[in-house]
């Protein structure tokens, strides 16, 4: 097989103060292998590898804010508390260590549930809902929104003092977040609801302006969001452009510098029935629409999307085709990388050595290299 000219991809790219170096993200990747939600040395290791195999930029596991119900397992990295802070300045200093750029996900997984385990305060979400239907914790007040709005700030606060190059908020697939975006889980009367996109964003932009307050002008604030639910995967937020528009754009108004719109196949169009099967994809379009830096994801280096996740075998190389052909028309700025980065801590070197032929696919198996 001859080898993909990948030169697309490690072009450097500047963001404010950030300098990467290449196109290659590593994709957020819940671990629950923090003990009782403190990152250890395993955790900084972990991450070095992947920043000595040359990625451009780490995104964390999503990193809980300090609220009392805002994670769902109990080994969950928190970003808050004197002793999970010291565990992320471990992280951040090793992945410097090895050249790397890294920010934390912030996360609050709202009222989504993850195995059997609660966490000691009542879950909390817009309406007291996990999915449209399903009744899950309690509805916020307005204290308990300002609250989380101000602890989503004070985390971005800490990861700029601990030395992180970026934050990215977690908008996407269903969470805290996720909840207030979709009208099957926000039923709200209040401001923070409605029956627009644009007012039911109103929470994610407070969110996202209290962190601007909180890590000045020129550090690049990145926000994760997602049409799909992992409740529905059906779920379209936005039926078209002009509701993509009305979702995204005040979100970059209120701070957003890069949108990192997550899909399970990044060579699916978002909108076919506007520009064909070759169209844009949600990063292209949140590009588009915004004009703001987009991240895209989804299967890259694999043949079967996260859902099948655990069988994705194979180099890739057909998906490593179509994302080079998509850089190439500057569709999207970045693209993340999952499931290959986490069976190969070296695959963005190998790829850029050209060596596609040993690039490994992700079975189960490589979970056990999570750690
Ligand atoms: C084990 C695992 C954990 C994940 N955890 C998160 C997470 O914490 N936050 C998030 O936004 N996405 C999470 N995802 C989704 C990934 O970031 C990514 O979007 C998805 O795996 C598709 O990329 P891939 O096909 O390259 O793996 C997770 C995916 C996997 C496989």
């Amino acid at each position: 097989m001859t080898s993909i000219d990948t030169n697309v991809l490690f072009r450097p790219l500047t963001i404010k103060s950030l300098e990467l170096k290449n196109r290659i993200v590593m994709a957020p990747m819940t671990r629950n292998f923090s003990p009782n939600g403190v990152p250890n040395e395993a955790n900084a290791a972990y991450y070095q590898r992947r920043a000595a195999g040359q990625v451009g930029l780490i995104l964390s596991e999503g990193t809980v804010v300090d609220r009392p119900a805002s994670r769902n397992e109990p080994n969950v990295p928190m970003f808050h508390g004197e002793a999970a802070l010291a565990g992320w300045k471990g992280v951040i200093d090793a992945v410097h260590g090895a050249g790397g750029r890294m920010g934390p996900q912030l996360w609050h997984t709202g009222a989504v549930r993850s195995g059997e385990w609660e966490p000691e305060a009542p879950v909390e979400s817009p309406s007291g809902l996990n999915a449209p239907g399903a009744a899950r914790g309690q509805a916020m007040g307005d204290s308990a929104i300002a609250d989380t709005i101000a602890a989503f700030g004070k985390a971005a606060a800490d990861a700029k003092r601990l030395g992180f190059d970026t934050v990215e908020i977690h908008g996407a697939h269903g969470y805290l977040i996720d909840q207030f975006f979709w009208a099957g889980t926000n039923l709200r009367d209040d401001r923070y609801g409605g029956a627009t996109l644009k007012e039911r964003s109103r929470f994610a932009r407070e969110i996202v302006a209290e962190v601007r307050k909180a890590v000045g002008a020129e550090f690049p604030i990145i926000m994760r969001v997602s049409q799909w639910k992992q409740q529905d995967l059906t779920v379209r937020l936005a039926e078209t452009p002009a509701a993509m528009s009305d979702w995204l754009l005040p979100l970059v108004e209120a701070g957003v510098d890069v949108l990192h719109c997550s899909q399970r196949r990044f060579w699916e169009p978002e909108f076919p029935e506007v520009d064909g099967e070759n169209g844009l994809n949600a990063a292209g379009w949140a590009k588009k629409l915004t004009g703001a830096t987009t991240i895209s994801v989804g299967s890259v280096g694999l043949d079967g999307d996260v859902l099948n996740a655990f069988q994705g075998k194979g180099s890739g190389t057909m998906s490593l085709n179509r994302l080079v052909e998509r850089m190439e028309r500057d569709e999207f700025d970045l693209i993340a990388v999952g499931r290959a980065l986490i069976s190969d801590p070296a695959w963005t070197a190998k790829v850029q050595r050209g060596e596609h032929e040993s690039l490994k696919g992700f079975d189960a198996a490589a979970l056990a290299e999570l750690i």
